[in-house]
């Protein structure tokens, strides 16, 4: 019998505070205009003084878990995927698991920027179908925020903070159809975001904010989103009329409508949420997926196609019928 990875739960957390773009306008020399102009976004959510990428992750965690019906203790496995953990060690999934009082399985984090939730998503789905873990929960937790440069007009207009969830669990029906994940480390230059307190000493003085050439980011993030695209589909042997939705890591309204423009999706078949989250990095796939669960868009037997593209170059998809 086949193991199908099956999506049991979803959920999702923002923090209460809104910052507009007009609330940036004060900040930067910038415009709500050009902003939504360039990139669609409206506002963003910023956590508050005592939230951190764990506390965030509990909340959207315990949504999913509800959903499901399920105790946390039937976690066999939690899988965090964040650049904003609020220590080095522990990792933010073994701070997760004290916090739901979990005293079983296993729980750790991956780091793949932008792509980190869909990266999480692939490896959960090898745990399953191997069987070694029936049930594992995986989380997209951010506080972007606190990585961003306050006074780079480039950077500071892009990223929000939130956490989104997933809970998944061995089945006999068809779920994660397929995952396909890639990285190219020879982009760094394009973005990035130093850790000078352990970096080699010459570069000891770099201050710990994302720093990046959005413009090149964005040529290349378009056409390897669209080569994602066409892999996913041939591997899977769907056609881009079997895809009900294009749940996108949402990073600029541009890059989603020409991956759309590839699958030949009109944007009502897309889950947009940037508008008012802006880029969550890698909670925003799965902040947009308990969306467009939660208010009914994405019904179950429907297929899902899941991308996400961040700095390493990372990118990747996941396939799923929900
Ligand atoms: N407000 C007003 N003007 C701004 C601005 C801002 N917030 N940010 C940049 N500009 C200016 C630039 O200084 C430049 O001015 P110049 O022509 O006088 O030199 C001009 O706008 C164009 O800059 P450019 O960087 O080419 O703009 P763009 O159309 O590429 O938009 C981004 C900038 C960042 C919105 C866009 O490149 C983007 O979204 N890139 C992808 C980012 C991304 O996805 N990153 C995460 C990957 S996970």
């Amino acid at each position: 019998m086949t193991i199908w990875s099956q999506v049991i739960g979803t959920g999702g957390y923002l923090p209460e505070t809104v910052r507009t773009n007009d609330d940036i306008s004060t900040m930067v020399d910038t415009s709500d205009s050009w902003i939504q102009e360039r990139t669609g976004i409206k506002s963003r959510r910023i956590a508050g003084p005592d939230e951190t990428a764990s506390s965030m992750a509990e909340i959207a965690a315990r949504q999913a878990l509800e959903m499901a019906n399920l105790p946390a203790d039937a976690i066999d496995m939690i899988i965090v995927a964040t650049g904003t953990p609020e220590r080095v060690y522990p990792s933010t999934a073994c701070l997760l698991q004290e916090r739901l009082g979990i005293k079983r399985g296993v729980g750790f984090d991956i780091q793949a920027a932008c792509s980190g939730t869909v990266y999480a998503l692939s490896i959960a789905d090898q745990y399953i179908k191997s069987g070694f873990a029936k049930t594992v929960l995986v989380v997209g937790s951010e506080i972007c925020s606190r990585i961003v440069d306050w006074s780079d007009r480039g950077t500071c207009i892009l990223f929000g903070d939130g956490a989104g969830a997933v809970l998944l669990s061995a089945g006999d029906r068809p779920g994660i159809l397929s995952t396909h994940i890639h990285s190219d480390g020879g982009y760094e230059d394009l973005l990035y975001c130093p850790n000078p307190q352990v970096a080699a000493t010459a570069k000891q003085d770099e201050a710990p904010y994302i720093s990046m050439r959005g413009n090149e980011v964005f040529k290349v993030a378009v056409n390897t989103l669209g080569r994602i695209v066409d892999e996913t589909l041939e591997a899977s042997g769907l056609a881009q009329s079997d895809i009900d939705w294009l749940v996108p890591h949402q990073a600029n309204t541009r890059i989603i409508a020409a991956t759309a423009k590839k699958l030949g999706m009109s944007m009502d078949q897309v889950i947009l949420t940037l508008e008012n989250q802006g880029n969550t990095s890698s909670a925003s796939v799965l902040l947009a997926f308990n969306e467009g669960v939660r208010d009914g868009r994405i019904q179950r037997g429907q297929t899902v196609l899941m991308e996400a593209f961040g700095a390493g170059f990372t990118w990747g998809s996941a396939l799923i019928r929900y």
